[in-house]
């Protein structure tokens, strides 16, 4: 997403992030439409399910509003903060969701979290060393393995960058959690929730688009400065998106903070044998901090042994 958004070819116009966004929304839906028919087995019974449960059921739509909202916002801002920061900056910052996100499952979800746990997730939220060693040799990979495109560096204001990833970051924690309850405490499905999301999304993001862009829109067309890695960023952040809410949906938010953090030290395995990316020490010791985290967090907290004399003396009682 950041090399997308700092390179520019000379003399073509850089990509609208908010015709990005909108289109993410769009595939998001196309795809789980597809996932209902394939399902489904027969057009009939898909538009049967489609009428009944997304066209029939406004109210239900519309309690997704909260959330889509919240991340249309969030999908803008991150492009914002991506814009402005640096890489490993905007990594290390955005970090801060693994804990607004464990704030928000006690609040909204009731969940409660031992000492134990909360020392894994802030073990996990300091972690930042991986992110920085990671991050620059996949961004310094990619500017050698594209040698055509000349870097023009777009100015950059960090403040607003830190505005933009804090708030993305509050947003992300309370848009999951509440998307993780609804999800948890009602029967629909996960495709049709997120159809329903996108519905709701894709207004929001075309009303920005609208707002912000129409004149850009307009002069340039909708499809300006796209190329193929502009829609592999699209590609990636709509099919991102239905891999969150399949996270949310049989594990939870906070261990999609988790998930993430592996996921670092997968791309490291990859670079490793793609890119040529030589893992530092600080690679290995924020690999290692991961995984004491995600286990300080997995494990059981207290081991309770009833035996048979205990559960006799109850029964007496
Ligand atoms: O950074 P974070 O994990 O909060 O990002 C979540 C992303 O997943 C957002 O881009 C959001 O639009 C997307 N999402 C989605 N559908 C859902 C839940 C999240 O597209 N049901």
């Amino acid at each position: 997403m950041r090399y997308s958004r700092i390179r520019q070819k000379p003399g073509e116009n850089m990509y609208i992030t908010s015709t990005a966004v909108y289109l993410a929304e769009l595939i998001k839906i196309i795809a789980c439409l597809a996932v209902i028919l394939f399902q489904k087995k027969s057009i009939e019974r898909f538009w049967y399910v489609v009428n009944k449960e997304i066209l029939g059921q406004p109210g239900e739509t519309l309690k997704m509003f909260i959330p889509s909202a919240l991340y249309a916002l969030q999908n803008n801002l991150l492009y914002v903060a991506l814009s402005n920061l640096e890489a490993a900056t905007f990594q290390v910052t955005y970090q801060m969701k693994i804990l607004s996100t464990a704030i928000f499952s006690v609040i909204l979800l009731g969940r409660s979290l031992t000492q134990g746990k909360w020392f894994a997730l802030v073990l996990l939220m300091i972690d930042d060393p991986i992110e920085n060693t990671i991050d620059n040799s996949v961004v310094n990979t990619r500017s050698t393995t594209h040698p055509t495109s000349q870097l023009l560096l777009v100015a950059q204001n960090p403040l607003i960058g830190l505005i933009a990833v804090i708030t993305s970051c509050v947003s992300s924690g309370f848009a999951g959690c509440y998307f993780e309850k609804i999800l948890k405490t009602s029967e629909t499905s996960m495709w049709i929730r997120n159809i329903q999301m996108g519905i709701t999304g894709a207004l929001f993001s075309f009303l920005g688009m609208i707002f912000y862009d129409t004149q850009n829109i307009w002069e340039g067309g909708f499809l300006q400065g796209y190329d193929s890695l502009t829609y592999s960023v699209v590609a990636n952040q709509a099919l991102g998106g239905i891999l969150v809410a399949i996270v949310v949906k049989y594990a939870d938010n906070i261990l999609k903070g988790f998930a993430t953090s592996l996921s670092i030290i997968i791309s490291g395995i990859i670079s490793f044998y793609c890119f040529d990316f030589h893992p530092s020490s600080q690679f290995t010791m924020g690999a290692i901090i991961v995984m004491i985290s995600t286990y300080l967090y997995g494990r059981p907290e207290k081991s309770i042994i009833i035996t048979t004399n205990d559960i006799l003396k109850i029964s007496i009682k």
